[in-house]
Order: structure tokens, then sequence, then C-alpha cells
């Protein structure tokens, strides 16, 4: 680092700690706060420029820094209070309705998930036997990880967390790493609970990609997060991660998941049981392996987009009168429908194309025998 930089940024780092002083003096608990983290995050930065003999310096007071900020930030009740109303709006605390036998296919991540999960909640089990708490759920776009998490919850009657990372960082920028350290923790006084946590790649990316302090500050709140439940016997707290860029997950988090499970595309005999799910009740006259066949590289999402738009074009064409009725009309409407043809699925063909395409898909394969 140039001297000059160096010497700027510890004129950063002395009108930091001036505001975060000067707003301590004045009772604003929040706003000093957070002075006193960018302070910390400015003397870290110092401190790995810094010569030898100065850095150790630095980085001790950037932790002082940073503690004495997140511990005020905290402390002031208004400011829990809003962390608390923000977790609440990310728990679904609703049982999820997905039954394992929504999903189609899958059996393998089924079967593993199924065998975690459900470990951590047999009473007796000698010392040896150690439970799975952390899955890594990976795999191209619309294969089911969502769901899979939800059938997972759903099977243990447990509090069901979930919030989609981009989200939550988008939304509440700077907060996150307040979110998650409180979503633990939540998770923990209302066991047995399951966190998911969905497009994990965008809270924890690797350190070697642009990472800034917020997005270290979350990854340090999600490893500390997760070693403190796995630490315990006793804490029924499951954590699943999902994620369809799994090359691009931080070294420290990927190695915390006990399991990874990789959610493929579904081969034949999986896209028939997805076509299946997707058109039941309704009557066919035609041969789903027909649809199997046609639908190779589809995805679960891309299946059930298909059988979304064959259905709809029949409706419609059963229907033209539909969209000129008024409401009152349409509360006594009976719906004309028809068997399903396999002429009905050609428009969707023509428009719904698989989302992955080979090249990215031998990504996960070969990420699958590295680290899988
Ligand atoms: N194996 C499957 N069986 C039945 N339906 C499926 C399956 N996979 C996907 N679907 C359909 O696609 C939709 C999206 O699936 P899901 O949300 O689980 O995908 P995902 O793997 O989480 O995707 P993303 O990586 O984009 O988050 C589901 O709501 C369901 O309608
Ligand atoms: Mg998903």
């Amino acid at each position: 680092m140039s001297e000059l930089r160096h010497y700027m940024l510890r004129q950063q780092l002395q009108a930091e700690l001036e505001l975060a002083h000067k707003a301590e003096a004045a009772g604003k608990d929040k706003e000093s706060g957070e002075h006193y983290v960018k302070a910390g995050a400015l003397a870290r930065k110092i401190a790995y420029s810094a010569p030898r003999e100065h850095s150790e310096e630095f980085f001790h007071s950037a932790g002082q820094y940073e503690s004495k900020g997140n511990v005020i930030k905290t402390t002031e009740g208004k400011d829990r209070a809003e962390s608390d109303e923000m977790i609440d709006k990310l728990v679904v605390t609703q049982k999820p309705a997905t039954k394992w036998e929504d999903i189609g296919g899958l059996d393998d991540a089924k079967h593993a998930l199924r065998e975690a999960i459900i470990m951590p909640f047999v009473g007796g089990k000698p010392d040896f036997v150690r439970t799975t708490k952390s899955i890594l759920l990976y795999g191209p776009p619309g294969t089911g990880k969502t769901l899979l998490a939800k059938a997972s919850s759903n099977t243990l009657s447990a509090t069901f967390f979930e919030a989609k990372a981009s989200g939550l960082l988008s939304k509440y920028f700077g907060e996150s790493s307040k979110i998650i350290s409180s979503l633990f923790q939540k998770a923990a006084e209302k066991q047995p609970s399951l966190i998911f946590l969905d497009e994990i790649d965008s809270l924890a990316p690797s350190r070697s990609g642009d990472i800034n302090e917020s997005s270290r500050r979350v990854l340090g709140e999600i490893l500390e997060g997760m070693d403190g439940f796995s630490a315990s016997k006793e804490d029924k707290v499951i954590f699943i991660g999902a994620t369809n860029k799994p090359w691009d997950l931080d070294d420290a988090l990927l190695s915390r998941f006990q399991r990874k499970v990789y959610v493929p595309l579904p081969d034949e005999e999986s896209r028939k049981s997805i076509f299946t799910i997707h058109l039941k009740g309704a009557q066919l006259r035609l041969n789903i392996n027909d649809l199997v066949k046609r639908s190779v590289g589809y995805s679960g999402r891309d299946i059930a987009a298909l059988c979304q738009h064959a259905i709809s074009s029949m409706v419609k064409e059963q229907n033209p009168e539909l969209e000129d009725l008024t409401s009152k009309q349409l509360e006594t409407y009976m719906l004309k429908t028809r068997e399903l043809l396999p002429s009905d699925f050609d428009g969707a063909f023509e428009k719904i194309k698989p989302a992955s395409d080979a090249k990215s898909l031998e990504k996960y394969s070969d990420w699958a025998d590295e680290f899988g």
C-alpha cells in the first residue's frame, strides 16, 4: 500500500472515531455503534497493510472497535425490536405443506435428508453416533432444493425459518449480520426448528471474490451459528443451505456442512413422476412417456411450467367467453375442460426451453466429484 493511501485510511479512522464518540456522548447508540463498526473495518484494512510491528496493534483495535460497535448497536432496545421484527417476517411459522410424495425422483437426496434430519430426534443414542445438523443442497435451478427443505421441515413438525439470502442482503443491507445472529438465536429458542437459508452463495461469497465488510460479518455469523448448535448434543436445530453456485461458497462455510447433497436434473424415471405429479387430476389422452422423451434436459420447474402451459391453453380453448364475464358471472361459472392431448403440449414445448445447458451441468458434476 502506498504511503498516501495509508495516511488517508488513518485520517478516515480518526474521523470515524470522532463521530462515534460524539454520537455516543449524545446518547445516539445506534449511530455510534455504526461508526465504531466502520472504524473497526478501517483499522483492519490498515492492519493488513501496516508494517509487521504495527499490524498487531491495529488488528487488536479493530476487534475492539467492532465488538464495541456491535454491543452498542444491539443493546439499544428499539434496534433489537427492529431485528426481531425482521426475523418475524422471515419466519414461516405455519408448517410448509410440501410432502415427500409431492417431489418426483430425487430418491438419493430424499433418503439422505430423511436419515439426517431424523437422527437428532432419536432420544436414546450412544455417544459415538454422530448426528448431521447441517446439510448443503446444491444443483441446477428448479430441481427441487426448496421443496426438499420444506418437506424436511414438514416431517419434523419443526418451526421453519426460511430466509432468502439475496433478499436479506438487498433489503436490510448492513443489518444482515445481526439478523443472522438473531435467526440462530430464535431457532434455538423455538426448537425443534429448521433453518433454511436459500441462495446461500449470495450471502457467503468465497473469500477470493470481492467480499465487503458487511458480507464478511454475515459469513462470520453463519459460521458461528453453525458451530453453536453442531457442538451441542441436545440441540434440535437443523440447518439447510441451498445453492446453485456451490463453487462460489467460502471454504470455511463449505467445510462446516456435514452433508452435501447433489440435487440433479431429473432422469427419465424422475421426469415421469414429476409429470404425473403436475398433471394430477387432469384427464389425459396422451402417453406420458412421450412427454418424458420430449423433455430431456428439463428441470422439475420447467416441467411444472410445461404442464401449466398445456392446461391453461386447453382451458382457454374450452372457455373462450371467460374473459368477457363480469365478476358476478364468474362466481357461478362452471369451467369447461376436456382430456389433455399431446398437441396441447406443442405450444408449451415451443415456448419453454430447458434452463440449464450441458456445459453448466458439467460444472456441477465436476464440483460434486471434488467436494460432494
Ligand atoms: N422433483 C420435483 N418434483 C416435483 N416438482 C418439482 C420438482 N423439482 C421442481 N419442481 C417444481 O418446480 C418448482 C421449483 O422447485 P424448487 O423451488 O424446489 O427448485 P430449486 O431447486 O429450489 O430452484 P432454485 O435453485 O432456483 O432455487 C416447484 O415448486 C415445483 O413445482
Ligand atoms: Mg430454491
